[in-house]
């Protein structure tokens, strides 16, 4: 089963790609989580993308078209994947199909998540990141709670904010998705692979949701 996950930020894209990737044993590949390791670690994809994450726009299609790249032709999508955050823009999902095709892949789903704007404002500033396993909290959602405050669950490494999920920053996210990714909604809806879920309910009941569909 191969899946992409699409949606403004904070819509639980990432919440439940880790999910659905533990249960049906998929590769849970979130260019976010890959730039946001290159920039730790300071590389040159890291060194590149830096400016445009901190200020809540996209990292040049090229960027990113070439680390998708990578992973298809090495065969590190495995036997089933979830592409969670690629593609944002018409050339990247023109690119994924080539890519795809050239190796015999293709699609099943693009499960597009739907939120409002403002309640997507207010989640982002209740989240919480593990720099170190990238974990994700939220601390006004129960199920989503770390155990201990300011603590993460799995490492006890202390949570920070997202430099990303600054007001101004999300704002500017949510602009940039509207203009430059919402348009890749109608490239699947041609394709007849389109799923739109609403996210705006609790993380187990879109979970359900979108289990339904990919069965
Ligand atoms: P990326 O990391 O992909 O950010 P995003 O798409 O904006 O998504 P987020 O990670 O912010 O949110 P999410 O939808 O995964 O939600 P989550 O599950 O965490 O990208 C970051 C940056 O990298 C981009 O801005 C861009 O610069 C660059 N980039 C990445 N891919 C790119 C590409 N293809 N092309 C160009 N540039 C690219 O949940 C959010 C919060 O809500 C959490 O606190 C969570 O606990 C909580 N939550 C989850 N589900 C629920 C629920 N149902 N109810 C209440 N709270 C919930």
């Amino acid at each position: 089963m191969n899946l992409i996950f699409l949606g403004p930020p904070g819509s639980g894209k990432g919440t439940q790609a880790l999910k659905l990737s533990q249960q049906e044993s998929l590769i849970h590949l979130s260019t976010g989580d890959v730039l946001r390791e290159a920039v730790k670690n300071e590389t040159e994809l890291g060194k590149k993308a830096k400016e445009y994450m901190n200020a809540g726009n996209l990292v040049p299609d090229a960027l990113i078209v070439g680390l998708i790249q990578e992973k298809i032709k090495n065969g590190h999508l495995g036997n089933g994947f979830i592409l969670d955050g690629f593609p944002r823009t018409i050339p990247q999902a023109e690119a994924l199909k080539r890519m795809l095709e050239e190796q015999s892949l293709k699609l099943d789903f693009a499960i597009c998540f739907h939120v409002e704007d403002d309640k997507i404002v207010k989640r982002m500033a209740g989240r919480r990141f593990c720099p170190v396993c990238q974990t994700t909290y939220n601390i006004y959602v129960e199920d989503a709670k770390p155990k201990n405050d300011g603590k993460c669950d799995k490492d006890n490494e202390d949570l920070i904010i997202r430099s990303d999920d600054l007001e101004d920053v999300v704002r500017n996210r949510l602009v940039v998705y509207h203009k430059q990714t919402k348009p890749i909604v109608e490239f699947y809806r041609n394709e007849s692979i389109l799923v739109e879920i609403d996210a705006d309910r609790a993380p187990e009941e879109v979970f359900n949701s979108i289990l339904e569909t990919v069965k």
